[in-house]
């Protein structure tokens, strides 16, 4: 049975104490409850160390990490220097790093690589533009995006993987996907995992939806049938929203 998960994506946001206050204001509701639901906080690499506590009720993870282990590239961070500082997680091919800083399918399929080597674990993002999406031929984009980054993975190695598909028209836009819009891309998503793996694995892999998530719509969104979860940018920055999204799965 796949997981359920809500996860955040700080990005390059919140000061050091913020960042600490969130966290602590997060850790203390969740363990007032039973969850139903894995919780996972992508947050700046440089907080890393000073957020990752054993025990802790979120998961905390890098929002990018480096293919190669060592060498000469200025300004990154490997992923075998995260996984030895205690990350748990990574993220892998969000829209913001595919359009802002350039990268390719092909360096998306070595961090993957390198993540899943360090045993990361690795929340995969893809999605369309808006022009993509008004083409019509948006399902082959993403479902290339996944074949050319993350399908070469041996099925237990896939087996780790959580995917994200958050339409980049949606993305800090405060425009969603319907949720059938974005339960049709998932179960397109679906199929082209039964048709790479096997029909198992694919009823065994969480998908989540991102983009403009809040506590507006996230329980039309997130109650979809082939929704698994939600990955949340700037609705993860305050705890009451971040709890709010959270507790649909309660
Ligand atoms: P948003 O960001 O929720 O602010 O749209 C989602 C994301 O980029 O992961």
């Amino acid at each position: 049975m796949r997981k359920k998960i809500v996860a955040g994506n700080w990005k390059m946001n919140l000061s050091l104490d913020e960042a600490k206050n969130l966290n602590e204001e997060i850790n203390v509701a969740l363990g007032k409850n039973e969850n139903k639901c894995d919780v996972y906080n992508f947050i700046p690499s440089i907080y890393l160390t000073s957020l990752i506590e054993k025990d802790q009720e979120v998961v905390i993870g890098a929002q990018n990490g480096y293919p190669d282990k060592n060498g000469a590239f200025t300004g990154e961070i490997s992923m075998n220097q995260l996984a030895e500082i205690g990350a748990n997680a990574v993220l892998i091919g969000h829209s913001e790093r595919r359009q802002l800083f350039n990268e390719s399918d092909d360096l998306l399929k070595r961090k993957v690589d390198s993540a899943i080597g360090e045993e990361l674990k690795v929340f995969f993002c893809c999605g369309e533009t808006l022009e993509q999406r008004e083409s019509g031929n948006y399902k082959e984009i993403v479902i290339e995006q996944l074949s050319n980054s993350l399908f070469h993975l041996a099925i237990n190695d896939f087996e780790k993987v959580v995917i994200a598909y958050e339409p980049i028209w949606a993305i800090g836009t405060g425009v969603t996907a319907s949720p059938d819009q974005a339960n049709e891309m998932h179960k397109g998503i679906r199929e082209a995992i039964a048709h790479a793996y096997s029909q198992e694995i694919a009823e065994n892999t969480s998908i989540l939806y991102g983009g403009s998530c809040k506590p507006s719509n996230a329980n039309e969104l997130l109650t979809q049938t082939d929704i698994d979860g939600g990955l949340i940018g700037g609705a993860s920055l305050n705890s009451r929203d971040f709890l709010a999204i959270i507790s649909t799965y309660n």
